[in-house]
């Protein structure tokens, strides 16, 4: 007999377990409302002010000694969140954040000890080209998370973020975009990803679930 799930049951998801799943199966995932368009929007405005206070810095890539600003490979503006300066909207989404991370670590059985995340921008023109987040450093980048702060997106303002996955020798990809309060969130060592050309500006904020110290 052939099993299908109901439509009932199919809504009944919980869609943690649902991101869950499809880490363990796939290696990326999609929470579709994270945050609702209320939280959404204060975050952006936050990232907003920040962005025209001059506060958000251009992006670089690599780590210490290697780092730099490199604009052909990614062209968005950065700030890094201090929950010791933060605003309450910014603490009640580390909350949220912190939340998930127990779901996930228990339920993909990771070694996970902290969280680091910054507001992102990209302005119009800007990309992030292709690229793996876990690289050398002290700390090590487990899982990685997004969520977009947009208050709406049409397609025709490009900037999806596109994940690959190879199934045999082909190599596929899925493009996500970047919708008000949608959370993408994905294994840090393994899923290949960029940022397509964006042609408004992009907001998000970005962070990394990290193992413990590497000594
Ligand atoms: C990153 C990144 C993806 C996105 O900041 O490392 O890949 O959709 N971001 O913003
Ligand atoms: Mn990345």
């Amino acid at each position: 007999m052939l099993l299908e799930k109901s439509a009932f049951e199919e809504a009944n998801v919980d869609p943690i377990e649902q991101l869950i799943d499809d880490i363990a199966n796939k290696g990326f995932g999609v929470i579709q409302n994270f945050l609702s368009f209320t939280e959404t929007l204060a975050l952006k405005n936050i990232a907003n002010n920040a962005y025209e206070n001059e506060v958000m810095r251009p992006a670089g890539i690599g780590k210490n000694d290697n780092y730099r600003v490199a604009e052909r490979i990614r062209g968005d503006y950065i700030k890094w969140i201090d929950k010791n300066s933060a605003f309450p909207e910014t603490l009640n989404f580390l909350e949220r954040i912190d939340n998930l991370k127990t779901k996930l670590k228990r339920g993909l059985y990771l070694g996970i000890q902290d969280i680091e995340c910054h507001f992102a921008i990209y302005p119009s023109g800007s990309f992030y080209k292709k690229h793996l987040d876990q690289h050398q450093h002290t700390k090590t980048r487990v899982l990685t998370f997004v969520c977009y702060l947009n208050e709406s997106w049409l397609p025709d303002y490009g900037g999806a973020f596109r994940a690959y996955h190879e199934i045999g020798n082909e190599e596929l990809y899925t493009d996500i975009f970047p919708e008000c309060g949608k959370l993408v969130c994905f294994r840090s060592d393994l899923i290949e990803h960029e940022v397509m050309p964006v042609f408004t500006e992009r907001y998000s904020i970005t962070g990394w679930m990290l193992d413990s110290l590497i000594l």
